[in-house]
């Protein structure tokens, strides 16, 4: 296995709270700029480059969906923009300010300020009931005992859950765990909340009702998202989707976006290195891989068109496919045109058609 070998940003034991500074909705609130992360490892499978070259921009109260294979980046890119980890190289803008470039108790403050975590689960210290667990960020940035806790129930009331207030996150059902989470995350009012698959863990209908919140939030208070998502239900309601693979953003969906025909509807990115990757389903309609020329180009446009007689494949003509059974679990993938599998969630491969 990968060694661990992560920076993670020391929290200095006592900070104050500052006043919430003005929303300048001009900057977006959060701004990637060509983030890379490489894991080291001892091993002799190498480093693993984890994001490569990977550039977004989010603006104030939009909702963005992050979806993509297991392993194509999404929970890393998740941790570097809420500056829970350093990225190896690359910028990130939270408000405005690069955050890759201040330490500290200033550091500590910007992302008080701005950004809060929801995961998947293990959001909650266990030891600490929900009441207490919603009023520690405040704790944290410096609020007296009584004032967050005060605070902290009004929070639990407005979503419902007050009456859980002395419960122990051990006897908290999934979807209201991931409701004190919630709590937890809106109590120090963040401009954005980057959650990594918030509803992954929790029954359809508990998932449902979270998604309905953070819709509320949004609606609401303005608060912008960062989801990283499975669910169709969230990819709906975001104002787009952006589809992550190999560490780098390979396409853009719009709202309102049917999952079963993403091929015809995605906007394909091409990075400041010039770089397009295709997701597989687009490569494989393409007709595999292979030598283009470019027919015609001018600013903003360009076509290509396949050079006939100079396939590029190793032996034969072979065309490349995405893979009609899983090869982790066999699950029968049909007509779908999924990338990830629906039962096992291993990644679909692009095999030969022979
Ligand atoms: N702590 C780590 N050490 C080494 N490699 C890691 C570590 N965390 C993730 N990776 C590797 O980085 C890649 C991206 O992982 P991750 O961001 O968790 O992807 P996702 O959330 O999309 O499944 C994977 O190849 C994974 O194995
Ligand atoms: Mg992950």
């Amino acid at each position: 296995m990968a060694k661990e070998r992560e920076h993670i940003v020391d929290e200095p034991e006592e900070s104050v709270l500052t006043e919430v500074e003005s929303v300048n909705s001009d900057v977006p609130v959060l701004e990637a700029r060509n983030l890379y992360h490489i894991y080291g490892s001892n091993q002799e499978d190498g480093n693993v480059v984890a994001l490569r070259g990977l550039s977004v921009s989010i603006d104030a109260g939009e909702v963005v969906a992050v979806v993509g294979p297991s392993g194509s980046g999404k929970s890393t890119l998740l941790k570097a923009f809420g500056g829970l980890m350093k990225p190896s190289a690359g910028s990130v803008f939270l408000n405005g300010q690069n955050m890759t470039r201040i330490t500290g108790q200033d550091l500590v403050r910007l992302r008080q300020d701005t950004v809060s975590f929801i995961f998947q689960e293990g959001n909650l210290l266990p030891d600490l009931n929900a009441l207490d667990n919603v009023a520690q960020p405040l704790r944290h940035a410096g609020v007296r005992a009584r004032e967050a806790r005060r605070r902290a129930m009004e929070m639990l009331d407005s979503l419902g859950i007050a009456d859980r207030a002395r419960s122990l996150p051990s006897t908290l059902s999934g979807g209201e765990a991931q409701r004190v989470a919630i709590g937890r995350a809106l109590i120090t009012d963040p401009k954005i909340i980057l959650a990594d698959e918030p509803t992954g863990a929790l029954d359809p209908i508990s998932g449902r009702r979270i998604i309905d919140l953070f819709r509320d939030l949004n609606e609401k208070r303005g608060v912008a998202f960062l989801i990283v998502t499975h669910s169709k239900e969230i990819s709906s309601f975001a104002n787009r989707a952006l589809e992550l693979r190999d560490g780098r953003f390979i396409a853009q969906h719009g709202n309102d976006v049917d999952d079963e025909d993403l091929a015809s509807t995605r906007e394909l990115l091409i990075d400041d290195t010039g770089t397009m990757s295709l997701p597989p389903d687009v490569l494989a309609t393409l007709g595999g891989p292979g030598r283009f020329e470019i027919n015609d180009l001018d600013r903003d446009n360009i076509y290509l068109e396949r050079v006939l007689s100079e396939r590029i494949t190793v032996e034969g003509n072979v065309q490349m496919i995405l893979a009609p059974v899983c090869p982790a679990c066999a699950f029968d993938y049909a007509d779908s045109s999924d990338e990830e599998c629906p039962s096992c969630g291993s990644s679909r491969p692009m095999v030969s058609s022979s």
